[in-house]
This record gives C-alpha cells, structure tokens and sequence, in this order.
C-alpha cells in the first residue's frame, strides 16, 4: 500500500490543468452498450474507476482501446450480460450497466453493489424506474435479474428520502432510449453529468428533452449507433484544488473548467473572501483570512456532496465557526476525526458537524477512508505546519487524475512512499 507524505505549510503558485469527469464519464461509458457502432470518447480522465468500467465492458463482450484521453468503445455481436460481483463490488457506478444491458439484449444479470463507507446506498430508484418500463426484476443470489420482452415508455417519479439520484436517472434514462414511446422521469437529477450523457445519447440518436433539469421526456427509437463525444471538465476535481488555494492562502489558476458547473460552489465562497475570476481559464485568489460560512450540500444546483469534506478542511482554519449538513449522505464524515487528528476543532452530531476554527493545522499521520474524504485530508496537509502522511491513497486514484504531479507542479512538497 502507498501513501503521501506532504510537508507543509505550502504556498501555491502556478496553474493546473483539470481533467475530464469522472462522474460523466463512467455512465457514459455504460452507454456504449447501447449500440454495436464505434463510439469514440474523448477527455477521459486516466483513473482506477474508468479502467474499471473499461474491465467491465469488455467483461460484457465489448472491444475497448484505452488512450488516454481518448476510450473507443465498440460493443459489437459478442454479447453477454453478466456484470459480475467482482467487479461491481469495486465500483457502485458500475450499476449503470443495467439499463443499458436491458435495453439492448432484453436481459441482463448486475451484481447488487452493496454497502460503502459513505453510507447505505441502495438501489431502490433504480429497479423502481426499470420496473416501471415494463422489466421483470428479481433478486437472487446477491444479483439483479432483469428481463423484458418489449420495453415500453412510463410516468416514473424518481425521488427518494434524500432527493432526486444522480445514476438511477443515468440507468432508466439508458433503458428508456430504447423503449417504445414516451417516457417521462419526474424528480430527475439536474446534475451536468446526466446533462452530458443525455448529450451523448442524442449524438447516438436518442430523443430526449428536458434534461437538466427535474422532467427528462424520451421518445424511444428502435436502435442507436455511434457517436464521437468530448467529456466535460471535472467540476468536483476543480473544485478540490480551489479549496486547495483557499487553505493555504495562495493563488493558483486553474485550466479547462467550466464555471457554470460551479454556481453553488462560488457563492459560498465568495462570502468566504476567496474570489474566482476567469471563464475556462480561472485564477483563485483568497482575499487573505478565510471567513468561515455555513452549508448545506444538496443534489445539483445546490452544493455538491462530493466536495463537502474538502469544504470542512478549508472551514478548520476560517475565521469564525461555521455548520456543516450533508443532506444527501447523512454519514459522510469520516474525514472529521482525522482532521481533528491534525489540531482542527470539529464536533459531529448526526448530519450535521460544527467547524471552529483554528489559528493552524498541525502535520499528522491520518488515514484516507473515502476519495473525497482523502482529499480533504490533502489539502489539509498542505495547510498544515510540518509532515502529514495520508495513508490508503488508493482511494485518490479512484477519482485524481496525476494529483501529485497536479499539486507538485505548483510547488507543493508531496511524495509517494510505501506504507
Ligand atoms: N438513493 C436511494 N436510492 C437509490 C439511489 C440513491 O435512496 O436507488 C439515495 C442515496 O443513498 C443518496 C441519494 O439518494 O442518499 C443520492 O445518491 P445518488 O443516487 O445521487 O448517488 P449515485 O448516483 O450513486 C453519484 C456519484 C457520487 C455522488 C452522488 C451524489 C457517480 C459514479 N457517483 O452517485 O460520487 O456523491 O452521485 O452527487 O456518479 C464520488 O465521486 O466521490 C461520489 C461518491
């Protein structure tokens, strides 16, 4: 096992080239599936999770060229439709084959996921949305076996406890391109990955309307072929390095971000007097302290989960105190005992956790239990006076495209080393 050894306190100075998205790409990948034509695919960030999917597809049957940025994916006449446990296991996101699958072979066999550290999260919306276009589902053995005949166009609500979901509407929305007549998903996620996959599909040939926003309307078509796609920019990764330049007080800027992506990100942080200028090319620059404020993470245009730990980080050092909720993963706080660990004053109480801050962070051995959770942890080594190792990075690779050399190149002291 590895793990990153950062001495701090860092001045940043520099710029940082954004990746693809991860998040974007790993459904879209799934959607390959749903034609026997070339689908080229362009930006994809090299990560441990699209060589998973890229495993995945090819599990299924599907002839995949990885060069990085570039994927092309051909899932031609070798069909299968097992997405076996021990793949599915590794990755949740690799769920979304389901409706793909079914759409095309009219069967498909998905692992159940299962459990992860950021909480329960189950599948429920998905088989609800599937169902609803006319598949028998059942469970067994750990599986999901889906069948349909004839798919057919539904009414399907999409909401649950904790809000709209991002890749059940990735799933029902693959199944329903394929299905006859209308479909219509109510409570659809917003968020600009599924504004992207629903892009992609239209390239293939799909009609949809409404997307990105809360109705998506599918008129199903009897078949779809080939397309040539670019990724859109990684706003979480963007997001993370700009916190980056926020703890440690430093201007950085950063390349191929899409600000649009970021609205609810940037009005946090304006009331915490760190500015964001630019439009694909954007420069961070922290107007001294940071002013502490407080959030509630929230499906998109609200701000996102998947930077609310890193979010916590930068609030250790603000001046003032400020109160964190995460309303889409109530449990997703691992990050906070290990930035306690490093001198920050946070106390949890169910969703919610009350940030005081400190005057300084103070390097420490801390372990990385989730990806966003280990980027929180560091960017707080980078802020923090002296040696912080951050163990189980193997979780960054999940989702970082090269965040070490991404870092080193605007001069932070960061290495990896075996543990
Ligand atoms: N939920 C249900 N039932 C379902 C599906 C979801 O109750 O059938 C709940 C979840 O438990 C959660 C909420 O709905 O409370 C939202 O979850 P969602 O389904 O939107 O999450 P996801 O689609 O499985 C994607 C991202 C996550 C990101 C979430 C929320 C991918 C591959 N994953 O997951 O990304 O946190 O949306 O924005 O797109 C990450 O990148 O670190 C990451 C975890």
């Amino acid at each position: 096992m590895k793990k990153f050894v950062i001495k701090g306190p860092a001045k940043l100075t520099g710029a940082i080239d954004i990746s693809g998205s991860k998040n974007s790409a790993l459904p879209i990948l799934a959607a390959t599936l749903l034609t026997d034509e070339e689908v080229v695919l362009r930006n994809i960030p090299r990560l441990k999770d699209i060589e998973t999917m890229s495993r995945l597809l090819r599990c299924l049957g599907a002839d995949v060229v990885e060069d990085y940025p570039l994927i092309i994916v051909r899932a031609g006449r070798k069909k299968k439709y097992t997405a076996p446990y021990g793949i599915v296991k590794t990755m949740r996101g690799s769920f979304c084959v389901l409706g793909p699958l079914l759409a095309r072979l009219g069967r498909a066999k998905v692992s159940l996921p299962g459990g992860c550290v950021i909480g329960v999260r189950p599948v429920d919306l998905h088989i609800k949305g599937i169902k609803a276009l006319g598949a028998d589902i059942r469970l067994d053995n750990g599986y999901v076996y889906a069948k349909a005949k004839a798919l057919k166009g539904a009414e399907v609500y999409l909401g649950g406890m904790f809000g709209s979901s991002v890749l059940a509407t990735a799933n029902v929305m693959m199944c329903a391109v394929l299905a006859k007549g209308r479909t219509v998903i109510e409570n659809a996620a917003c968020e600009p990955e599924i504004v992207d996959l629903a892009n992609v599909l239209k390239k293939m040939g799909a009609k949809i309307k409404g997307e990105g926003s809360p109705w998506i309307e599918i008129e199903g078509v009897n078949k779809l072929g080939g397309a040539e796609h670019e990724i859109i920019p990684d706003r979480i990764e963007a997001g993370t390095y700009i916190m980056a330049a926020g703890i440690t007080n430093s201007e950085i800027r950063l390349k191929h971000v899409n600000l649009q992506h970021l609205g609810a990100v940037l009005d946090v942080l304006s009331g915490c007097d760190l500015q964001i200028k630019g439009g694909k090319t954007i420069d961070v620059i922290p107007g001294g302290a940071i002013k502490a404020r407080n959030i509630a993470t929230l499906p998109y245009p609200g701000f996102p989960t998947d930077l609310q730990a890193q979010f916590v980080a930068l609030m250790t050092i603000a001046n003032g105190t400020s109160v964190i909720t995460e309303r889409v993963y109530p449990d997703r706080f691992m990050h906070v005992p290990e930035l306690n660990r490093m001198g920050a004053n946070i106390k949890r109480e169910g969703p919610y956790c009350v940030v005081q801050g400190v005057k300084e962070l103070i390097g420490a051995p801390v372990m990385a239990s989730d990806l966003r959770a280990s980027a929180a942890l560091v960017i707080a080594g980078l802020a923090a006076k002296g040696k912080t190792e951050v163990h189980r990075i193997y979780h960054l690779e999940r989702g970082y495209e090269n965040m070490i050399e991404k870092l080193r190149s605007v001069g932070a002291d960061i290495s990896e080393a075996k543990e």
